[in-house]
């Protein structure tokens, strides 16, 4: 994965799902074509065969299982989502939080099934705590500032560098209410590897600029 790194999170919002997620993921990808930089994105488990289908960048699911191919009635396996091209999966976001039991095993399926691993935390306490467990990157979201309008990044940037003090400077992404380039500016100032992004563009009028605007600091 080229750091740094825009992730955007489509959750379920009801613009970024369904019929409407292949054109927002296409919106990405020529984002990621015109500028070269590293953007992916994190989509619904019902649309990741038709995004992946659709473009070049990487995409990512919101959270998978620690089970095999088999009777699993309603989990997710990774070594599915790897068989169809995607490239990687968060796992214990804010809003689908799991133990750290299967937390672990989570991690450990998806790594042996080929996929890259952001694990989300809510501090950077637990983030150092969950670095263990072997993830590529660990997400930094304070979960108070997620899906509003003030950024971590200008609300409370003690946390990133925390968290970059806590986890190591090569590992960490921040996200929670992140809006625009400035608050990019200063997450990678302070030592970030990009940031985690969701209502920022999947709520915007205009996605494209928002993503533009986002990335600009990465170039
Ligand atoms: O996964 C991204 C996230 O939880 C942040 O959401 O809407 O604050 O950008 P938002």
């Amino acid at each position: 994965m080229n750091l740094p790194l825009l992730l955007v999170n489509f959750k379920a919002y009801e613009q970024s799902t369904g019929f409407n997620a292949v054109a927002l993921a296409k919106i990405h990808d020529e984002v990621a074509n015109e500028t070269g930089l590293s953007i992916a994105i994190a989509v619904s488990a019902v649309d990741i065969k038709d995004v992946v289908a659709a473009v070049k960048i990487p995409v990512f699911a919101q959270h998978c299982d620690p089970v095999d191919f088999g009777a699993r009635t309603g989990f997710l396996p990774p070594k599915l989502l790897k068989s169809l091209g995607v490239t990687g999966t968060l796992l214990n976001h804010s809003e689908h939080q799991i133990s750290d039991e299967v937390l672990q095993k989570s991690v450990e399926a998806a790594k042996a099934a080929g996929l890259f691993v952001i694990v989300c935390a809510n501090t950077p306490e637990k983030g150092a705590e969950v670095v263990k467990f072997g993830p590529d990157l660990i997400a930094v979201e304070p979960p108070e500032l997620i899906g509003g309008d003030i950024s971590v990044a200008k609300a409370k940037p003690d946390i990133i560098v925390k968290s970059v003090e806590l986890i190591g400077r090569d590992k960490v992404l921040v996200g929670a209410g992140v809006k625009n380039g400035e608050d990019t500016k200063i997450a990678l100032e302070l030592g970030a590897q990009g940031i985690l992004v969701a209502s920022g563009v999947t709520n915007s009028p205009d996605p494209k600029k928002a993503i533009l605007d986002l990335v600009r600091p990465f170039a």
